[in-house]
């Protein structure tokens, strides 16, 4: 029987500061605390998030927020610490995980850094079973991609954005069309008054038979239009309503590729399939992809809503699951596993899947950082 373990969380890699304290224990996995304090208004004059003003918000909110966690959490015994070390914006993953030191090492306790991105794959089972091997579709503002998640810290990457992520083209059309900012949810308000008809816009990556996605021509295309054509508000329905409609397409093509690629690999009688992180809000984009769960004999699975975008719950979870599998190996070591944390960087990229994303880069250059996710 696997131990009780109770980990604090930390999230800060984009525009939400957030900590969570969760425990998995025989009876299974229970969110103890989660809270989000969102930066939204900070950068919605500026119709996106400023780096500089995110990592000082998370600089003055942290030390409230852990303490609220804590207290929401009845002032539990933490059996370790976990904190996004990467990817997203250097300077508010730095505050997160610099904070997280500081509490392990006040109360020597073993850090685990954790990659973002895990974060959202393993969001999931913070309601629910999901046995390994699954199917996940990761949509949001920074991320476009098909994995298969093996095991915790096993994945394989089927597909990425090669531009830009799908949440992003929301947010960058939304802008166009002044919808303001976070602009997925304004533009699927406006789309569900619109007629997904009207406008025809182009395919992506028509020749490629592959997972990989991309939104850049969707984006300069709905531009173009927004300019020449948009003089009513019900021709800007009419654009959310297609735009949406070319995201949803797109996105359901692609992982009905994976889907195919995952049986494969996996001979697993109805594996599951998730979708997670901020886009999986969307009702026509959960509803086509149910429908297509549903028709390659996948078990449809999106993390509430709580739990899609940004949080901390699921960074807990992922430093828990990544602590269990060390405790379940013994630690001969606890003063080294300790010093380790203490040493982990912050690291602006960190693809999952790093020996896939070292050998075939999406960008060929891969900068001075590395190789992108
Ligand atoms: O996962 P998330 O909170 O943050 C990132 O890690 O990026 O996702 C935020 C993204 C934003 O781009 C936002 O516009 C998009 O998710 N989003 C939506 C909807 N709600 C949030 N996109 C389309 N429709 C929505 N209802
Ligand atoms: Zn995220």
């Amino acid at each position: 029987m696997d131990q009780t373990l109770t980990v604090l969380g930390i999230e800060s890699s984009c525009d939400e500061t957030a900590v969570a304290v969760v425990r998995r224990s025989a009876a299974g996995v229970e969110v103890l605390s989660s809270v989000i304090h969102s930066q939204v208004v900070k950068h919605a004059e500026y119709g996106g998030v400023v780096p500089e003003i995110a990592a000082r918000s998370h600089v003055e909110t942290i030390d409230d927020l852990a303490q609220r966690a804590l207290n929401d959490a009845g002032w539990p015994d933490i059996d370790a610490v976990a904190a996004t070390a990467g990817p997203g914006l250097i300077g508010g993953v730095m505050v997160g995980l610099s904070f997280a030191k500081g509490f392990a090492f006040a109360r020597d306790l073993p850090l685990i850094p954790v990659n973002h991105l895990e974060g959202h794959a393993l969001s999931a089972r913070l309601t629910e079973e999901v046995p390994f091997p699954f199917l996940l579709l990761l949509v949001s503002g920074g991320h476009c991609q098909l994995l298969s998640v093996r095991d915790v810290g096993d994945y394989e990457r089927l597909g990425t954005t090669i531009d830009d992520a799908a949440g992003e083209a929301f947010d960058k059309i939304a802008k166009v069309l002044g919808l303001g900012y976070p602009g997925g949810p304004a533009l699927e308000k406006a789309a569900a008054l619109g007629d997904a008809q009207r406008f025809i816009l182009p395919r992506a990556l028509l020749g490629r038979k592959d997972c990989d996605f991309s939104f850049s021509g969707l984006k300069t295309a709905a531009a173009t239009i927004a300019y020449e054509h948009v003089k009513t508000e019900q021709d800007r329905n009419d654009l959310c309503a297609s735009v949406q409609a070319a995201i949803a397409r797109q996105l359901v093509e692609r992982s009905g590729r994976a889907m195919k690629l995952f049986r494969e690999h996996n001979a697993v009688t109805e594996p599951a399939f998730v979708v997670a992180g901020g886009v999986a809000a969307n009702a026509t984009v959960r509803r086509e992809l149910q429908a297509l769960a549903a028709a390659h004999g996948f078990r449809f699975m999106a993390p509430p809503l709580k739990y899609c975008t940004d949080n901390a719950a699921m960074i807990a979870l992922a430093g828990l699951e990544h602590y269990a599998k060390l405790c379940k190996m013994g630690i001969e070591d606890r003063e080294s596993l300790i010093a380790e944390g203490l040493a982990a960087l912050a690291r602006p990229r960190w693809p999952l899947d790093e020996a896939r994303a070292q050998a075939e880069p999406v960008h060929k250059k891969q900068g001075r950082k590395g190789a992108k996710s």
